[in-house]
């Protein structure tokens, strides 16, 4: 299938653009009305990520409602876990619940490594393969996983925390345990995002969203050295790493073999590009929370944002995924500004 938009396959090979692309992260979501009367004719999140034709109708609506440059395939990291065999609730209003963790080497008992997981996520698969037909070439599409260290969390700790004290009293307590785990998921994680690029995907994402809660020793020992893996063995499709808050990492994400690296807002733009060159693709890295001001600041904050990039290898998003209560108003104002700027 040729692609009518190509812009942000050509921004992350580090190809020539006529201007930025811009995508949002969870674009596909509840900032959108229409999003949430498909939710509310289901049963709730988990039915909409398990029938592929819905979630490939909310995947394509940011696409058609707010003129995006990528859609993002809808699911969500904790498919992976639950493909394991560590089954997850998503509680209204608090976020994901499991009820089994694994804390002990006992509890392996509860999950499963070895599976088919084609057949397993088949559903994720089918809604992707439905997406492509449905956008028809339109904007490249997104697939994704957790980072091995991110889900490592949510399976030791149960749900989220602000501190994941429980997941890291184990890297302390039993390295082996959680080095044994790692090497499982990113097993599972591999073959998950070659299987997303055979159903269809033309572009993948790894969210490392816990990578900030290490010190820069602990990340690059429990959290790169798997992505490192992740790089090198998954390179059929242009690859991005998001370390959220793994300031210190950055440069060292950057020599991983991928193409972009997602920055968040509180790195600076112009730092990172003076170290790590123009060999990689930034995506970034606007503060969700800009999104808040007035449609006169937003323009001005993301013009301000662009005037900090200094190459072409730029993708542009927001430093984290988009807070829910943002009108989508000030989504289109933050799109429209970077499809106005001038590249020089
Ligand atoms: O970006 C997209 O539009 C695609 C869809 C997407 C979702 N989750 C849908 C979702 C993606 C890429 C994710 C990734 C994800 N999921 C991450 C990594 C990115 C990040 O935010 O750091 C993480 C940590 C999760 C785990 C997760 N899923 C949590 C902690 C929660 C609850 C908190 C919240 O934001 O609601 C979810 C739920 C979730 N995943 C929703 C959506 C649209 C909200 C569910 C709803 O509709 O009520």
């Amino acid at each position: 299938m040729n692609l009518k938009n190509d812009l942000i396959l050509r921004a992350a090979r580090g190809e020539n653009i006529e201007r930025y692309p811009v995508w949002l992260m969870r674009q596909a979501g509840r900032i959108l009305p229409e999003y949430r009367t498909v939710r509310a004719s289901l049963s709730g999140f988990k039915e909409l990520v398990e029938t592929p034709e819905k979630a490939a109708e909310v995947t394509v609506q940011p696409v058609d409602l707010l003129g995006v440059d990528a859609a993002i395939i809808f699911s969500d990291i904790l498919v992976v876990p639950e493909a394991m065999g560590l089954e997850y609730q998503m509680v209204e209003s608090k976020g994901p619940y499991f009820e089994k963790t694994i804390k002990t080497e006992d509890d392996l008992k509860y999950a499963e490594f070895n599976f088919d997981v084609e057949d397993r996520l088949s559903y994720v698969l089918e809604a992707i393969r439905i997406t492509n037909k449905e956008l028809n070439g339109r904007v490249p599409l997104i697939g994704f996983a957790g980072a091995p260290w991110t889900i490592l969390c949510y399976m030791i700790e149960g749900q989220g925390s602000k501190t994941f004290s429980k997941a890291r009293k184990i890297l302390y307590q039993n390295p082996t345990l959680a080095h044994d785990l790692l090497n499982r998921i990113t097993e599972v994680t591999i073959q998950y995002l070659k299987a997303q690029v055979k159903a269809g995907a033309h572009m993948l994402q790894v969210f490392d969203s816990w990578a900030g809660i290490l010190g820069t020793e602990q990340y690059a020992e429990f959290g790169l050295k798997y992505l490192d893996r992740i790089a090198r063995e998954v390179n059929e499709v242009p690859l991005t790493l998001f370390s959220k808050g793994a300031f210190t990492s950055v440069e060292a994400i950057a020599r991983l073999d991928c193409n972009t690296v997602g920055v968040d807002w509180n790195m600076d733009i112009a730092t990172i590009r003076k170290n790590i060159g123009e060999t990689r693709t930034l995506q970034g890295n606007l503060d969700p929370c800009a999104l808040y001001a007035s449609h006169a600041e937003v323009e001005r904050l993301t013009n301000n944002m662009l005037n900090s990039f200094s190459s072409k290898r730029h993708i542009v998003n927001l430093g984290h995924g988009v807070y829910p209560d943002i009108d989508p108003e000030k989504v289109r104002t933050f799109i429209q500004t970077v499809k106005n700027y001038e590249l020089k």
